[in-house]
């Protein structure tokens, strides 16, 4: 497997990272994870964009123009002879040098991307998945796709040590997002979700979501649900790259509505895979 580095394109394992590393020592840096289908990325442009302004909020200089990292990630998908469904990663640090928590001056960004495979999942998109409420305890600006993800990572182990598929963490009763993922409310003909403040991810699947309820018809309203409103739910779901628009059947102990993923919830799944494919 081929890698993209800041030296160029290397065999993965040629790809060495020094231990006086901002992404390890400070989590100092950000990423992304494309969606691949039969080895062409979906929503590409969008995540470029998003790491682009994750790029900005951290201040830090990436080595390449929005049209030449487009031209790279094609440039790493061609050289793997990708054809199946998977991810590209793609991370971006503040660079290596002797550790001191302040910017460490004219240091270059360390940058690496890879292909990885990976098959949709098909079984739990048609039968929906498990989720288990979490106090959201990250901090403020969770609009950058930033590489500290312990309280994501803590969150999601806890929630599939108790059988969930997700973890949707919540602010004082109110939903912000899921551990690695988007969550929507589904109410009276209208999806809910939380606005996109600096409190969530923007994510590159939910502006595709809030796209598709325009097709059909249905109000998309940026507003907050709570805790409280989830077992009165009618439908429930959740988005992300690598989960695409998955149903939500059941929450703690609650089974929102009959079990079973909603018709409008399989409208927008429908909708997700005529454009991805
Ligand atoms: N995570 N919210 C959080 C906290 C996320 O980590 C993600 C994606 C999303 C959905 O964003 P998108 O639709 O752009 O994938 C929302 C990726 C898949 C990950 O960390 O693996």
């Amino acid at each position: 497997p081929i890698t993209l580095s800041q030296t160029g394109f290397v065999h993965r394992d040629e790809l060495t990272y020094p231990f006086e590393e901002r992404g390890l020592q400070f989590g100092d840096g950000i990423y992304e994870v494309i969606r691949l289908y039969e080895g062409t990325g979906y929503l590409f442009t969008e995540h470029i964009d998003r790491l682009f302004r994750s790029a900005a909020a951290i201040r830090l200089d990436l080595p390449f123009s929005k049209e030449q990292a487009m031209n790279l990630l094609t440039e790493l998908l061609k050289r793997n002879e990708m054809t199946s469904d998977g991810i590209i990663y793609l991370q971006a640090t503040r660079g290596s040098a002797p550790r001191t928590h302040a910017f460490p001056g004219d240091v270059p960004a360390n940058v690496y991307a890879y292909v990885q495979d990976m098959p949709r999942k098909t079984e739990k998109l048609t039968t929906g998945a498990s989720a288990m409420t979490q106090r959201d305890t990250r901090w403020e600006n969770c609009y950058i796709k930033s590489l500290n993800l312990l309280p994501n990572v803590l969150a999601k182990q806890a929630a599939q040590e108790n059988g969930c598929y997700e973890a949707i963490l919540q602010k004082d009763g109110i939903v912000t997002e899921g551990s690695s993922s988007n969550i929507y409310l589904v109410k009276n003909g209208a999806i809910y979700t939380h606005p996109a403040t600096k409190s969530i991810l923007h994510g590159c699947v939910r502006i595709r979501a809030e796209k598709f309820a325009g097709d059909l018809g249905m109000p998309f309203i940026e507003k907050a649900f709570t805790v409280d409103d989830i077992p009165d739910a009618d439908e429930l779901f959740l988005s992300s790259s690598t989960s695409e628009i998955m149903p939500v059947i059941k929450v703690d102990s609650s089974q929102i509505a009959d079990g079973k993923p909603g018709s409008i919830t399989r409208k927008l799944q429908y909708l997700y895979e005529q454009d991805a494919a």
